[in-house]
């Protein structure tokens, strides 16, 4: 390689020389076997393993991608929180239907989840916000989140007044900040395999023409 790596993308190349994946050794449940790569992760060192790409449809229908932290992974779906007034919070307000992205590139992985939003429980929330670095929740006060703002300074100054009005006791957790839930109802584990023959299984949230539960139905996919 040369040393601008930019002159050397397209020559840029890893085998994936890591386990392949198959239907037989994965979880009936995507989110157990979504928790199972999750601890791997941890375990091979990957990056802030709970950074995850989360879509959503725009106002415009343009779509829009940016990086969350994930706060929980439970039978329930995946938790995370932000503003509620952000520009992401008002996308999902009109259109609940999100994309999440995980990547853990040391294992040659990816995760992509389809599914739908909520708020999660006032209770949830306050509890969250409760457990954060005393600077996070004065932070959260004095963002306009998404907002345009004349400067640094004037954010500065936002966060000097928040000081202030919270100077005494706990800082309350406020209205416009919180938790949302995304209840999947797809999921594909994407796992590089050499010569780019990627092993790829989707699992696809079906209705019962019974009227019964949903169940996971699991295909392969071509890579
Ligand atoms: C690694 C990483 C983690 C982030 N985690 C969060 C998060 O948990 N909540 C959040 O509101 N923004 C988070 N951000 C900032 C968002 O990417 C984004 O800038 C912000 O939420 C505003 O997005 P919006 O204008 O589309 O609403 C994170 C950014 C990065 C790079």
């Amino acid at each position: 390689m040369s040393q601008d790596p930019l002159a050397d993308l397209a020559r840029h190349r890893f085998e994936y020389e890591t386990a392949g994946l198959d239907i037989p050794d994965v979880a009936d449940d995507p989110m157990a076997q979504w928790q199972r790569w999750f601890r791997e992760a941890g375990d091979a060192g990957c990056t802030e393993p709970n950074a995850f790409v989360l879509s959503t449809v725009g106002v415009d229908g343009w779509p829009q991608s940016r990086y969350i932290l994930l706060r929980g992974a439970d039978d329930r779906g995946f938790t995370f929180f932000t503003n509620y007034h952000s520009s992401k919070s008002q996308e999902m307000d009109a259109d609940g239907r999100v994309a999440m992205l995980f990547t853990w590139l040391q294992l040659h992985r990816q995760v992509r989840v389809l599914g739908r939003v909520s708020h999660v429980a006032e209770a949830e929330s306050d509890e969250y916000f409760g457990s954060r670095p005393r600077g996070s929740q004065i932070g959260a006060w004095s963002s306009p989140q998404s907002q345009p703002i004349p400067d640094r300074a004037w954010l500065e100054d936002r966060v000097a007044q928040m000081a202030g009005t919270f100077a005494d006791g706990d800082v309350p957790r406020p209205a416009f900040w919180g938790g949302w839930l995304v209840e999947p109802e797809q999921y594909e584990f994407w796992q590089g395999r050499p010569s780019r023959l990627h092993d790829r299984l989707r699992y696809t949230l079906v209705e019962d023409p019974e009227g019964g539960d949903p169940a996971w139905q699991l295909q392969r996919l071509a890579p």
